[in-house]
């Protein structure tokens, strides 16, 4: 199986409104546990030699949801971000994708400098996804190529797959291959939709994000190197 490991894991952590519901409490008690278990299997990666791994934590989509837990979860993000020092000692690079424009200047102060103390570190390189939304993303990658061209930097008759991938947040990272979604949802909701073109999917149904656990990602790691991957071939 080693030898199988996907290269870059995209990981939705869904389910934790449905898990607090369950127990009778308040969403946000949810995301709490459910970034505890982030934190678990981001250290499970790491230790397994997973390359990339990017997981979906708040989307464009999510601003829908009610202020309180809004709040609650942008809390959640700056407690991480002030403990971030901690994982240094772990060799994990974490950078942060998506429109961080919409952040407050502490968290942005924040997330640069986590991203830069981090920048030399060799394990595993985790993109965390925060205002993140695929067509937000591509949106902005045509803007900056078309903003290329004007400028007499880029010809138009040299976009191409690569031009458009090398302005994603993702550029120079290998594609996405194995996409992971507990919860019983069976969709994207707007993630990677252009890293995931030809990644193996697996969604979970028996498991909601804050009990997800080694057990559930050695699971999906087994499936993946079960798959017959063509890519169009035979
Ligand atoms: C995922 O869990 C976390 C975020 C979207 C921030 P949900 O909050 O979507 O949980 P469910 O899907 O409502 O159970
Ligand atoms: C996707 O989950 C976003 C994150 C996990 C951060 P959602 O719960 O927002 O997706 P939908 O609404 O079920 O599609
Ligand atoms: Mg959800």
């Amino acid at each position: 199986m080693e030898n199988n490991l996907p290269k870059h894991i995209g990981l939705i952590m869904d389910g934790n409104g449905r898990w607090a519901k369950k127990r009778g409490l308040p969403r946000k008690a949810g995301h709490t546990v459910g970034a505890q278990t982030f934190r678990k299997i981001v250290r499970a990666c790491n230790k397994k030699g997973i390359g990339y791994l990017t997981v979906y934590a708040f989307s464009t989509e999510n601003w829908k949801r009610p202020q309180e837990e809004i709040d609650a979860i942008i809390k959640l993000l700056r407690d991480y971000l002030k403990e971030a020092h901690k994982y240094l000692k772990e060799n994990i690079r974490t950078r942060f994708i998506g429109d961080l424009s919409v952040f407050d200047q502490e968290i942005r102060d924040l997330i640069v400098e986590a991203e830069e103390a981090s920048k030399d570190m060799t394990g595993l390189n985790l993109n965390i996804a925060i205002n993140y939304g695929g067509r937000n993303e591509i949106t902005h990658a045509v803007k900056t190529i078309v903003e290329q061209v004007q400028q007499g930097t880029l010809r138009a008759d040299e976009i191409g797959e690569q031009i458009v991938a090398d302005h994603l947040y993702t550029a120079g990272m290998p594609e996405v291959d194995l996409i992971i979604r507990p919860s019983g949802e069976y969709r994207l909701s707007n993630f990677l939709i252009w890293q995931s073109a030809y990644a193996e999917y697996i969604f979970m149904d028996d498991i909601l994000w804050p009990d997800f656990s080694e057990k559930h990602l050695n699971a999906a790691l087994e499936e993946f190197a079960r798959r017959n991957r063509r890519f169009g071939g035979i």
